[in-house]
């Protein structure tokens, strides 16, 4: 690879881009795996970009499918019309959710910040609507991550991402997470046991906000804070169950596990587990338009159309809201063309038969592969841990196996094997402070599901060279 596409670049200019400090080259083209830049660099993008990617890039029918409904009708604002694709769309959504939810509805949104603060909003008017008018906090959880707008910050746990922004947010409580790695409770069974006591605090956690508590938010599996932390045997399902018997609604933020990513359509089905608000984003356009959603069920949804805000008997709670109606809306909402790109998506990710290639626990997929190709990493001196599910996997770095002592976060170790990577032409996500918002580095490795078995081989190479590198 040439240096000029990294480095020939001002640091300044009109784009007020992620960071000052280093040069961006310029992409010009993708395909499949591949990203290519102005200097005709070819980049294998095994993160994705960030977890987005799930169709591979440049899949002409996807550009074909937006095309034909810009050329036909580019916008109309939700607040006069619903199209046709929007509604054909949110029905095989409602499909692809499964079962729980049947009668449910989707609300579309530009991606996933957006989304989380739509489900953040539809759990408080929910409960306002079935005469719980009290219940306005919403709970979450400990390093994680659900977006980068106030709403969404307020109930992240990522503390690099939240720090600067506290004095502006409202919060409300976050627990512990199970996060077996470095378990809180020290166990040595791979958390086999202590996914009921990490539930046992959410339970305390809504007790104690005496009635108040709306709803729980959480990543079925971590994302970019922890690095594909999988959540312990019968975890998600006594969440679930403490969420129902208190009245909680339970809002699974699938952003960037959802739409095939862990090898099931959403990270909940790995688990007996039903949310009743699932959220998602990223892999439901595949990055080819800015899209989100959020696919509430039928007990969320009647209670808004069947409102009873407005009505006699809660005039006195809130006298100016309107019933029947969600209180919320962004001008872009279900926007057609990004809708026409999410359901040329879908049908894509669904004749490729793309869920199955990404599940990891069947032999002979692109899941199974990445998995025994990043497992071979353990023999590394500085990887302490690879975890993950379908094509979502984390490799977190320590100084010292046996202690599991991370890097001094200023070396920025996943930040140096992450450059590495990228000077052989291979994109990966590296973040810092796993350990304790601040220390710890891992990468994530989340590629699109069509990437082959020759190209994972070449990624692990390139992987391995550059860990040895940063060493
Ligand atoms: C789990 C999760 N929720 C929400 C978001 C925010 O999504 P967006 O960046 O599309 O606003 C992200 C982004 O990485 C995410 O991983």
């Amino acid at each position: 690879m040439t240096q000029s596409a990294l480095t020939d670049q001002a640091l300044r200019t009109p784009v007020l881009r992620r960071s000052f400090r280093k040069p961006y080259p310029v992409a010009v083209r993708g395909e499949g795996v591949y990203i290519w830049d102005a200097d005709g660099n070819r980049y294998l993008d095994s993160s994705g970009s960030a977890a987005v990617n799930f169709i591979g890039h440049g899949v002409r029918e996807i550009s074909d499918a937006m095309l034909e409904q810009a050329r036909q009708l580019e916008f109309v604002h939700t607040s006069q019309f619903t199209t046709a694709i929007a509604e054909q769309f949110a029905a095989e959504l409602l499909e692809f959710a499964g079962e729980h939810f049947r009668g449910g509805a989707v609300y579309f949104t530009c991606g996933g910040s957006e989304s989380v603060e739509t489900a953040l909003k539809l759990a408080r008017q929910y409960q306002v609507e079935i005469g719980q008018p009290k219940c306005h906090q919403v709970l979450s959880r400990n390093q994680s991550y659900h977006g980068s707008t106030l709403g969404a910050l307020s109930v992240s746990g990522n503390r690099k991402r939240r720090d600067m922004y506290l004095p502006m947010v409202r919060e409300f409580a976050h627990i512990g997470i199970p996060y077996c790695y470095r378990c809180a409770f020290n166990c040595t069974d791979g958390c086999r046991n202590c996914g009921q006591q990490y539930a046992a605090e959410l339970e305390r956690t809504i007790e104690e906000s005496e009635g108040q508590t709306a709803a729980f938010i959480l990543e079925p599996i971590s994302g970019a804070t922890l690095g594909a932390v999988i959540p312990p045997p019968g975890y998600l399902e006594s969440i679930a169950d403490i969420c129902r018997r208190h009245g909680v609604l339970l809002i699974a933020d699938e952003v960037m596990t959802g739409m095939g990513r862990t090898g099931r359509n959403f990270a909940v089905e790995h688990s007996n587990v039903a949310a009743d608000i699932l959220v998602t984003a990223k892999g439901l356009s595949s990055g080819y338009a800015p899209l989100g959603a959020v696919i509430a069920s039928k007990k969320v949804v009647d209670a808004i159309a069947d409102g009873r805000v407005g009505q006699a008997d809660s005039q006195e709670c809130l006298p100016h809201t309107e019933s029947g109606a969600f209180m919320h809306g962004f001008t872009y909402n279900a926007h057609p063309i990004s809708v026409a790109a999410g359901r040329a998506v879908l049908r894509r990710l669904q004749s490729q038969k793309l869920v199955a290639a990404a599940d990891s626990e069947r032999n002979g997929t692109a899941g199974s592969a990445l998995k025994a190709a990043l497992e071979g990493l353990h023999d590394c001196d500085v990887v302490g841990d690879v975890r993950g599910l379908g094509l979502l996997w984390g490799v977190e770095f320590v100084r010292d196996k046996k202690t599991k002592a991370p890097f001094p976060p200023e070396m920025n170790f996943a930040g140096l094997v992450g450059q590495a990577c990228r000077k052989r032409g291979l994109l990966v996500y590296p973040m810092q402070g796993c350990v304790d918002g601040i220390a710890g580095d891992h990468l994530l490795i989340a590629p699109p599901a069509v990437i082959t078995d020759d190209q994972i081989r070449w990624v692990l190479e390139q992987l391995r060279g550059a860990i040895e590198e940063a060493e």
